[in-house]
Order: structure tokens, then sequence, then C-alpha cells
């Protein structure tokens, strides 16, 4: 299943404290964006790239796209305020295709069934999102004291890729933005519409880089991947 794919890459990083787009911070000696890009760039099924960025650092992230080869990209939008902002910015510039993808840049270690999966049951569905289970006991907390404990089987914590169509996600986009209601992630806004969002089963290893203990994590995750070609 073909599909574009939305990668806000607008953000400051501020919990990673890098005092720079943490996306520029090198994984075994490549930023971590172009880590996330790679995998789109490899994969058949992507068609086009969209990158949402800050208009102060599009010069800097052309010359890696140039460095690095990556030649999918078909525009690089000013991002906005939040990150719902940038994902709008990037889907009101793109031409209407079937399948668009939504991707945080900051999640390099995305792989290639799992992509497939999501578009394919955006197709089927309109709305597919990666998500894990919970792996603890979760309870719901107020001030300090536990409310309840709940069923740990109904929950799931999400990710992205977010999967859907096109048509579905501007319709969400352009109908939270005249509300004014900002969500986490694109499955809340689809969900105000009142359509069904579908979990496609991710991996614990497709995290997002936030903190300084998040790039550690990613080192070990690219040498176990190391390792296991090998091996
Ligand atoms: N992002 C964006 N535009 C924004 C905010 C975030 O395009 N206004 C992007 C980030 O670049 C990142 C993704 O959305 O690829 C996920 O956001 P997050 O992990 O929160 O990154 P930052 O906002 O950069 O980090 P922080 O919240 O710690 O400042
Ligand atoms: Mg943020």
């Amino acid at each position: 299943m073909n599909y574009e794919v939305v990668l806000p890459a607008a953000g400051s990083g501020k919990r990673m404290g890098a005092g720079q787009n943490k996306l520029f911070l090198l994984l075994e000696e490549k930023p971590i964006l172009i880590h996330t890009l790679e995998v789109f760039q490899q994969d058949e099924n992507c068609t086009g790239i969209w990158l949402a960025v800050k208009p102060e650092e599009r010069g800097y992230i052309e010359q890696l796209l140039n460095r690095f080869g990556i030649t999918k990209v078909k525009g690089l939008p000013d991002g906005g305020l939040e990150r719902q902002h940038s994902v709008h910015a990037c889907i009101k510039n793109m031409d209407q295709v079937e399948i668009v993808l939504v991707h945080d840049a900051a999640r390099p270690f995305i792989t290639l069934p799992i992509i497939q999966k999501l578009a394919l049951t955006a197709q089927e569905k309109g709305a597919a999102i990666a998500g894990v289970r919970a792996k603890d006991t979760m309870k719901k907390v107020i001030n300090n004291v536990i409310v309840e404990t709940v069923d740990r089987d109904t929950l799931w914590m999400i990710q992205t890729p977010q999967a859907f169509r096109f048509s579905l996600l501007a319709q969400a986009e352009d109908h939270a933005e005249k509300e004014g209601f900002l969500g986490t992630d694109e499955a809340m806004l689809i969900e105000r519409l009142g359509h069904k969002v579908h979990i496609v089963e991710s991996s614990y290893d497709n995290i997002k880089m936030t903190t300084k203990e998040d790039l550690m994590l990613g080192e070990a995750i690219l040498k176990k991947r190391r390792e296991t070609q090998i091996g």
C-alpha cells in the first residue's frame, strides 16, 4: 500500500536539554533526523516525505538531506508553535493522496512491517495507530492517592506512526482548528469526529528520543540490531 508521510521536525527538544533541536544530535555518528528519514527513503511504498521545520533550520536540514542522499522530500513547510500545527502545515501543502502517515521525526526505530500494516489498516478502516500494551500495573492517581486500579488489558501506550485516509485526517484537522482544540496526537482529532481508530501492535523499540537517557537506549537498540544482523 503506497502512502506519503508527514514528519513533524519543528520542535525545540526542551526535555533533551541539548540547547538545540534534539533531531540534530547524533546516534552512531548520524543525526536522529536522518535515521528516521532513511526508513522512509528505503521503503518503496513511501512515495513522498513532508517535513515540518523551523524556518531558521530549513537551510541546515536541506544540507543534511543532500549529504545523506534523502531524495523523497516533497516539501518543508514552516512548523507551528505546537506539534499539531506543524502537522497541519504539511497537510495543507500536500496534494490529496489516498493514505497519509504522521510520524514523529524523533522516533528513528520504526520498522517497515509495522508501517505497512498501518497503511493497509488505514486503507481498510480509515484510521490506524501504532501502540504497545502497558507492561506495568496501572493506577489512576489524583493528588498522590490511588483512585482506581485500571484493568491493564484495556490499556495501550500510543506511539506514531498514525495512518489515515487523507480526506479523514484533513477533515479532522480543519475541524479541530475551527474549534480551537489541541490534541496530543492525530488520533484524538479523529476520535472527536466520532470515527473509530484502530490499533496496530508495534514494538517497544519504537521509542521517542525525549530525554538524555533515551540516547543511551537508542545506541543500545542500534547495537542490538547490528549484532542480530551479523549473527
Ligand atoms: N514538533 C514539531 N512542532 C512543534 C513541536 C514538536 O514539529 N511545535 C515535532 C518534534 O520535532 C518531534 C515531534 O514533533 O519530532 C514530537 O515532539 P516532541 O518529542 O515533544 O519533541 P520536542 O517538542 O522537540 O521536544 P520537547 O517537548 O522536549 O521540547
Ligand atoms: Mg514537544
